[in-house]
């Protein structure tokens, strides 16, 4: 360790703590001792020792955070041996760091000299740009410490490639606690194929995210947008990078790589004056890279962790045993090119996508047509999956870093020879004898039983225990009697399984009315037990029912296809407090993601043709779940609408268009959304709100509201908490978008969830809304009415 000269201690002395203000020019220079602190005094950026470093570095840190907390370094790899350095700004327009000799330790790099006035200020976002003196946009900043990140990404950095200069801005670790110089860990972009983040010991790939898949990294599903961060990824001609902006100013963040090759999320906590961990990766040992090889899943919660990908079998089954899985797998039977097939499997990280070709503008049938037709295709998945599946990304190679996920990930269909398709379609028969079904789990526990007043058990398709449940989702089952042999096989493609009447009398305590927990649209719900200690939900069908027996099928038939954990039908009694916004809000988006998924994300194109708050069931964690399928109805994939003779659904909730002329399309749906968001924002029902005489309805209210500049009023006024007023303004706003007259104004889901979601999304301004309750529809036979009165009351909740 070196000494410091003392007698230049002295110098300190001389000159004020901080030069006055953020910014240098090129008649002044700062010394060790003086620093520069950003308008509105957020960050600092001066001479530092970080650690126990005995030596001298131009760096910034957080001006009011009391933990000296350095985020960015200049001359990280040259450090200054004492206290006589200068950074200056030079003849040639560059940033200079001098010492005590007039040697350049570090300059900002620039070949062509900037401007003939060059200042060097110090942002609030923590960015030290060199500029000309007469402009500040971010267009003329000659250099930004920005473009040269240490270990710290802060809030507006980017991590990636601008690819006209083919500046590549990435963090790097420090070498430890006290050095701050690079150390062996990276995380970077490679801008090939479609991109993704790598961290890097040295050259080595240790961990990918997987490419971003319009949401988010594929092999990162926890890093999810929330009510605090913003993130995002540009991908343009010129510029490829990920980015991320914090919601609330008042939080302060930052993402670092770590020495020992970690990235960790920090988030200041001012009521313990310390950075708390918010997140970190790589999270297991799935998160490492190649970890199972070619062809290799990698499943964290098996021993062995590493399994082959259907149609594969280990490489070297000896390591395999021995729990290496680094070989990866190989094809058991090869493909023929000709007559090959796809295997889809589900909750996937894609593999590398660096040597993988990307094109985002086919479909994902497009992409399929051209993985089938190109005999070197080994594998295809949507690149964007964010309102539907999009875009296309073909493998032509090994498929290298697969993991699966529980929750997260997407599909990635894999090309299988036919012979090996044909071996799983056998397999799969040969369950159907069993009669067990479904890819499904019930999180919290209900299943959805419907029993027709013909469907009571069928004793040749035999009984069945439960089966094992691999996945969320919703299931439905049937038990049959009389049923057609037409119906029996038609449930049989679906894969219902079958109970016996006495299981479920017994499940039910012979449905007593203690086990009743609500009515629905076609007769009572019961809840029960089976032996085996699974709870479910039995829908009985009423005599009474004013609907038939086909759409009691339909909607058995409808839930046992669809899978969405914001369709999965649950029932809970215990949540009638008051709502607050966050659950107000969340129910909102939960919604309409179950609603996209109905109209676009699932197999089918679903109108749902009775959305209201009576249909939405919340659960114990208060997810809403979009119920009562029974009026459902599914449309060809290029079908957009019908006309339709039996007008059915809920006063106060059905579109103009669909009350009136009969035409059915997926803006009905988005109408009766729209009514429903302003009923949960303003805890009102439409149907029978009376505001004043000129209202006859809640739409009607909110639309003079919104006139006026009032919009804001329509909240609960039970609702305290004003933290979102940006949301609530921009909920009621997507409302009005929702509920406009003409159907074409209406919004698709997909915009509804990104403008919900977006916090500085451009609404369109709405037009007046389409008010269906007051146009005189006397003969609209609202027939389904009855209401499942545990969430009516939650929502309506005051
Ligand atoms: C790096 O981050 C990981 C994960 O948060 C943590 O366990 C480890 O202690 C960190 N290493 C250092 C040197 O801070
Ligand atoms: C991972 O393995 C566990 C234990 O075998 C299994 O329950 C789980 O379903 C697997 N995960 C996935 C996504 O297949
Ligand atoms: C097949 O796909 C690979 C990788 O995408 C591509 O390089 C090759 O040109 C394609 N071949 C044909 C015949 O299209
Ligand atoms: C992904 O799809 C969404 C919705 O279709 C679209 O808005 C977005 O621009 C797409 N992203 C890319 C990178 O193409």
């Amino acid at each position: 360790m070196k000494e410091l000269p003392l007698r230049l201690l002295l110098v300190f002395t001389f000159f004020s703590p901080s030069i006055a203000g953020d910014s240098l020019t090129s008649t002044t220079s700062l010394l060790d001792g003086q620093t520069l602190v950003s308008t509105s005094g957020i960050f600092e950026l001066g001479f530092c020792s970080p650690g126990d470093s005995p030596y001298r570095y131009v760096g910034i840190w957080y001006k009011k955070i009391p933990v000296q907390t350095i985020v960015w370094i200049a001359n990280r790899a040259s450090p200054l041996t004492d206290y006589t350095g200068v950074l200056t700004i030079r003849k040639d327009g560059n940033l200079v760091l001098l010492n005590s000799m007039a040697e350049v330790l570090w300059t900002s790099g620039l070949t062509v000299s900037a401007s003939n006035n060059p200042i060097a200020q110090l942002l609030d976002s923590g960015n030290f740009v060199l500029r000309a003196e007469e402009s500040s946009s971010p267009e003329s900043f000659a250099w930004q410490s920005f473009d040269y990140p240490s270990d710290t990404l802060l809030p507006g950095m980017k991590l990636g490639w601008n690819l006209k200069t083919s500046l590549n801005r990435y963090i790097s670790s420090w070498k430890s606690f006290d050095d701050p110089s690079p150390g062996s860990y990276s995380f970077r972009m490679d801008p090939h194929g479609s991109p993704e983040l790598f961290l890097y010991r040295e050259s080595t790939k240790i961990h990918a995210s997987g490419p971003w898949n319009g949401l988010q990294f594929s092999g990162i599903p926890q890093l999810k947008p929330n009510e605090f961060f913003r993130f995002s990824f540009i991908s343009t001609q010129d510029e490829v990078y990920y980015t991320y902006e914090m919601n609330k100013g008042s939080v302060v963040s930052r993402l670092v790589m770590n020495t020992s090759g970690q990235l960790q999320r920090f988030v200041w906590s001012a009521a313990k004056q310390a950075w708390s961990v918010f997140w970190s990766d790589p999270k297991d040992q799935c998160d490492h890279y190649a970890e199972c090889g070619p062809f290799g899943v990698c499943n964290s919660s098996q021993a062995p962790i590493c399994s082959c990908l259907t149609g594969f079998q280990p490489k070297s089954p000896q390591e395999w045993n021995l729990r290496d899985g680094s070989a990866g797998c190989v094809r058991i039977t090869p493909l023929d090119c000709k007559r090959d097939g796809f295997v889809t499997v589900g909750n996937m990280k894609l593999p590398d996508t660096t040597i993988a070709s990307v094109d985002e503008s086919m479909s994902l049938d497009e992409c399929r047509e051209s993985c089938s037709k190109n005999c070197s295709c080994r594998a295809y998945a949507s690149a964007n999956i964010s309102g539907g599946e999009s875009g296309c990304i073909i493998w032509a190679t090994d498929l290298i870093d697969i993991r699966n996920f529980v929750d997260g990930g997407q599909d990635l269909h894999v090309r299988l020879a036919a012979s090996e398709l044909a071996k799983m379609n056998s397999g799969r028969s040969s369950d159907n004898k069993k009669v067990v079904i479904v890819n499904v789990l019930i999180f919290s526990g209900l299943l959805l039983l419907g029993i027709g007043g013909c469907c009571i058990l069928n004793k040749k398709c035999g009984t069945t225990s439960l089966p094992s449940f691999s996945r969320r989702g919703p299931a439905a089952y049937l038990a049959k009697e009389h049923c057609s042999n037409d119906e029996i096989s038609a449930s049989k493609e679906l894969d219902l399984p079958f109970f016996d009447l006495e299981t479920i009398v017994a499940a039910t305590n012979n449905f007593a009315i203690e086990s009743k927990i609500g009515e629905g649209g076609f007769g009572p719900v019961y809840q029960g037990k089976l032996n085996n200690g699974q709870d479910i939900a039995v829908k009985k069908l009423s005599e009474k029912s004013s609907q038939g027996l086909d759409e009691f099928k339909n909607e058995v038939v409808l839930i046992a296809k669809l899978q969405h954990r914001n369709l999965v039908r649950l029932l809970d009694e215990g949540k009638r407090s008051l709502l607050s916004w966050q659950n107000r809000f969340a129910i909102i988006m939960g919604i309409g993601r179950g609603l996209l998924y109905l109209h676009q994300d699932s197999r089918f194109r679903i109108i749902h043709r009775d959305l209201k708050a009576g249909n939405v069931l919340l659960d114990r964690e208060m997810n809403p779940k979009i119920s009562d399928f029974g009026m459902a109805r599914i449309f060809g994939d290029d079908q957009t609408h019908a006309r339709t003779r039996k007008v059915v659904g809920t006063y106060g909730y059905m579109s103009p268009e669909y009350a009136m002329d009969g035409i059915l399309s997926i803006k009905l749906d988005v109408f009766s959304f729209g009514v429903l968001v302003l009923e949960i924002i303003s805890g009102k029902r439409n149907k029978g709100f009376y505001q004043s005489e000129q209202h006859s309805n809640l739409i009607t209210y909110a639309w003079k509201l919104w006139k006026e500049g009032k919009s804001f009023e329509l909240l609960d006024e039970s609702l305290e908490d004003l933290h979102s007023i940006s949301e609530v303004l921009r909920s009621i706003q997507v409302g009005l978008l929702c509920a406009q007259e003409q159907p074409r104004d209406r919004p698709m889901m997909s915009s509804v969830i990104m403008m919900l979601a977006t916090e500085n999304a451009a609404l369109p301004e709405p037009k007046e809304p389409g008010f269906s309750s007051g146009r005189g529809l006397v003969d609209i036979k609202a027939s389904i009415q009855s209401v499942n009165y545990l969430t009516a009351t939650t929502l309506q909740a005051r």
